[in-house]
C-alpha cells in the first residue's frame, strides 16, 4: 500500500480500505506476530481538543507494535498557549517523530499540517471535517458482526451536520455497497454533498429497515448558541423499547462518547455493540500505523 498521510477516507481507494480491514483482523488474530513490527519507531500524538478513546487506542497500538509514544493531549501546555502557528508545531514534530496523530478543532486542520510535515499526518479529527480511522473501525465492526457490508442498510440517527465521523462514514458506506439512511435531528442534516446519496427516515421507519443504528451525539462544541443546542440535544433516544421494533438480527454503533441518546438500558442486550467497537480501535488503528511507517521506513 503506497499510503503517505491519512487524512481523509478519500485518501484511501477501495482496495487499500478492504486491506486496511483485513489486515486489522489479522493482527487482532495474532498480536504477537507483530509485536516488534515498529520497533524503534516514534509516533507523535497531537490533540488539541479532547479525546479517550482516540488518542488512547492510538497509543494502546503502537505499543502493541513496539513503537514508542511521545505527545500531549492539552494544548495549553504546549506552545500553541503562546501563539505558535499549527505549522511551526507540525514542522517541529517531524524532527521528533516518525509519524504524527493529530486532533484539532478546525476543519481542514490536518490537511494545513500534511502541506508542511516531513512525516505522515494521520488525522484523527478535524472539527466537523472528518476522522477517517473511526470509519475504519466503523467498518471494521459492521463487517465482523454482519459479515459483509456490500446490500447492509445502516441508519445514521442524530448531529449528521457537525458530526465529523458520519462526513467520513458516509462516502465509504456507499463505496461498500452499503445503503446509509439519514435520520438527522432537526437542523443537524448532513452537509448537502453527502445527503444527495442518503434517503431520509424518521426513527422508526429506520428502526423497522435497518440493519445497523449507527447512533451519533448531538456535538454541543460545535454549537455557537447554547439555546439551539439545549433544544435538540435529547431530541433522539435510542432505548430497550425501540430495539424490540428492530429487525432481531439489528446491531446498534455509536462512536462514543454518548450524553443521552443510548439508553443504559440497551448495554446488556445483544444488539448493543458500541463498546466491541471501541475495542476494535486498537487492531484497526495498529493496521494504519504499520502500513503508514512501513511505505516510509
Ligand atoms: C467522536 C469524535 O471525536 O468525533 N469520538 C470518537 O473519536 N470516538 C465522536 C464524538 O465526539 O461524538
Amino acid at each position: 500500500m503506497n499510503l503517505r498521510h491519512l487524512t481523509s477516507i478519500h485518501d484511501l481507494d477501495d482496495r487499500a480500505l478492504v486491506a486496511l480491514l483485513d489486515r486489522a483482523a489479522a493482527m487482532e488474530r495474532n498480536q504477537e506476530a507483530v509485536e516488534e513490527l515498529l520497533d524503534g519507531r516514534i509516533v507523535c500524538t497531537a490533540f488539541f481538543e479532547p479525546s479517550t478513546r482516540t488518542r488512547l487506542s492510538f497509543e494502546a497500538a503502537a505499543h502493541r507494535l513496539g513503537a514508542r509514544v511521545i505527545g500531549f493531549s492539552d494544548p495549553a501546555t504546549t506552545s500553541s498557549a503562546k501563539g505558535e502557528t499549527l505549522e511551526d508545531t507540525i514542522r517541529m514534530l517531524g524532527g521528533y517523530a516518525d509519524l504524527v496523530v493529530m486532533r484539532h478543532p478546525v476543519k481542514g486542520a490536518a490537511n494545513r499540517a500534511k502541506a508542511v510535515s516531513s512525516v505522515p499526518i494521520v488525522n484523527a479529527g478535524d472539527g466537523p471535517g472528518e476522522h477517517p480511522t473511526q470509519t475504519l473501525l466503523d467498518l471494521y465492526t459492521m463487517r465482523k458482526h454482519k459479515g459483509k457490508l456490500a446490500g447492509l442498510k445502516v441508519g445514521l440517527v442524530g448531529d449528521l451536520k457537525h458530526g465529523r465521523t458520519v462526513h467520513s462514514l458516509v462516502p465509504a458506506l456507499l463505496r461498500m455497497g452499503a445503503k446509509p439512511v439519514s435520520v438527522a435531528a432537526p437542523g443537524l442534516e448532513l452537509p448537502k454533498e453527502l445527503a444527495a446519496s442518503c434517503p431520509v427516515a424518521s426513527l422508526d421507519e429506520a428502526a423497522a429497515e435497518c440493519d445497523v443504528l449507527y447512533v451519533t451525539r448531538v456535538q454541543k462544541e460545535r454549537f455557537e448558541d447554547a439555546k439551539e443546542y439545549e433544544a435538540v440535544k435529547d431530541h433522539f433516544r435510542i432505548d430497550a423499547d425501540l430495539l424490540r421494533r428492530t429487525k432481531s438480527s439489528a446491531i446498534v454503533l455509536h462512536p462514543l462518547p454518548r450524553v443521552d441518546e443510548i439508553a443504559a438500558d440497551v448495554d446488556a442486550l445483544p444488539a448493543a455493540k458500541y463498546f466491541d467497537q471501541a475495542r476494535s480501535g486498537v487492531p484497526v488503528r495498529m493496521a494504519v500505523l504499520a502500513s503508514l511507517l512501513e511505505t516510509t521506513q
